[in-house]
């Protein structure tokens, strides 16, 4: 078996299977086609297979383009078919892998992925789980149901784990130039999928386990997550100081070395960063082991949409104003820069605070022209984002900027021309020339110590 399937890796013979085509399937699906295997892609929206079949793309750094060619080639075929899913040599799994209300994993959709790929396992298939998981998944939830449908993993079948690290929106570091960590539950297990990836990935580092693997991405988030925690209350201590956050960061970074520079905001978004740690400290608890930093830094995170809220909340009353009854303009509402992902964006936490007190929010994101308040629920509202026009910047009592769009994208001078009141939680304001509106940032820019003027710093630097 694992001397076909190599040969088959070889030749391009093999068809491989992607289970899930959203951030980082689809990706994934087109540097298999790329690299010249014909590729199933399954999925169970019927919507997102409709769209890839007519050769469109519903992910922002997947172009139409390259979807339509493969599917012309006939090396890409979309399908809500599960059968088809039995022509694969290899399966890839990316489906979510989400938290549940209590935020507990909720493994319903990697469960029901390896279901189907159970029923339709047969000897000389490769299966790789690339969902973010706790340590143990791979071993504990696919092993088995690939063994209950009679198959020995490491002879029949071969599993491994391999995390993606697909960045939305980064145009340098993508699906192909991305080194890729990969564990397997054999060496034989390894060889093989290591083989597979390398067929259409530059690095594949393979490591002694799944759990190793699993464990990888698990900490390359939670290092990010604990970070920005720690610079977001670094913004909070810097407010008390009346220290300007952002200096003393970009101060910092001049460091050459020993020093890697995060930025605080309003809060953390995105599929990853705010879920994945608590893979971690749920597992953990299962241990009977505290994930401390994981704990801390999640509640700081967290913390930071009502941090911003309170910010709007004493800016407004300089003005005599209450949140009560405000008009107010949030800006940005994509987790991050750029890109038009809002899952979990704490835009949606700043608006309900918002909301929460009586003030009217309207939005304004040139990446996400509207959204589902709920997009679990097709029955939830629709909001629509207005336009940046003077007319909506000067309607507005206060500016809330969340997302730091580049200048290209949102005319930020326009915003400071004409707002009254803006609360810059990201710094893109710095580069403007200050007019008409207050501008609030993230931490007081002045405060309890008197800082040299301008001038004196301009001197230094020479
Ligand atoms: N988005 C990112 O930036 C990113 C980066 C690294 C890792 N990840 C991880 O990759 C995994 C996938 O994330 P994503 O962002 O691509 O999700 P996504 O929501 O963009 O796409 C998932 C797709 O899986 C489909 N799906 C759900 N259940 C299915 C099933 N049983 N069978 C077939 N298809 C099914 C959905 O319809 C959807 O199209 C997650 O575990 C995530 O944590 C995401």
């Amino acid at each position: 078996m694992r001397e076909q399937l190599l040969q088959k890796i070889a030749d391009r013979s093999a068809v491989v299977g992607v289970v899930g085509l959203g951030y980082v399937g689809l990706p994934l699906a087109m540097e298999f086609a790329q690299a010249g295997f014909t590729v199933v892609g399954y999925d169970i929206s019927e919507r997102v297979v409709g769209l890839l079949q007519r050769g469109e793309s519903h992910i922002q750094d997947v172009p139409g383009a390259a979807v339509a060619e493969q599917v012309k080639a006939g090396r890409f075929i979309a399908t809500t078919d599960e059968a088809r899913l039995r022509e694969c040599d290899a399966i890839s799994i990316a489906v979510p892998t989400p938290l549940s209300k209590t935020r507990d994993p909720d493994m319903a959709y990697v469960l029901s992925a390896a279901d189907a790929i159970a029923r339709q396992a047969r000897p000389g298939m490769a299966i790789i789980l690339e969902s973010t998981t706790y340590p143990g998944t791979t071993r504990e939830l696919l092993q088995p149901r690939m063994e209950a449908a009679g198959l020995t993993v490491g002879e029949d079948v071969f599993l491994a784990f391999s995390p993606e690290r697909v960045d939305p929106g980064n145009t340098k570091w993508h699906t192909k130039n991305t080194p890729k960590v990969l564990g397997g539950v054999t060496a034989a297990c390894v060889e093989v999928s290591k083989a597979l990836y390398e067929a259409c990935i530059d690095t594949v580092v393979p490591v002694s386990s799944p759990e190793a693997a699993e464990l990888v991405k698990l900490l390359e988030n939670t290092f990010r997550a604990v970070n920005i925690g720690m610079v977001n209350e670094l913004a909070m201590i810097c407010d008390r100081l009346g220290v300007d956050v952002w200096e003393v960061i970009d101060a910092a970074a001049t460091k050459p070395f020993g020093f890697m520079k995060f930025t605080p905001g309003p809060g953390i978004g995105g599929h990853c960063i705010p879920l994945d740690p608590h893979y971690l400290a749920w597992k953990m608890r299962t241990l009977n082991y505290k994930t401390r930093f994981i704990d801390l830094a999640s509640e700081i995170n967290s913390g930071m949409p009502d941090f911003v809220v309170e910010k709007v909340s004493r800016a407004l009353n300089d003005d005599r104003k209450a949140v009560n009854g405000s008009r107010i303009l949030v800006l940005g509402i994509a987790y991050k820069k750029d890109i038009d992902d809002m899952r979990e964006s704490p835009a949606f936490d700043v608006i309900r605070l918002l909301e929460g007190r009586g003030a009217e929010v309207v939005y304004h994101d040139p990446f996400v022209p509207s959204f589902r308040e709920d997009e679990h629920s097709a029955d939830s509202r629709r909001r629509f984002g207005v336009a940046l026009t003077v007319e909506e910047l000067q309607a507005a009592d206060a500016v809330v900027i969340v997302t730091d769009h580049s200048p290209t994208a949102v005319d930020y001078q326009l915003v400071v021309d004409q707002a009254k009141l803006v609360v810059d939680t990201r710094n893109v304001t710095a580069k403007t020339r200050r007019s008409g509106a207050r501008v609030i940032a993230l931490s007081a820019q002045e405060g309890a110590y008197p800082a040299a003027p301008a001038h004196a710093l301009q001197g230094a630097a020479h």
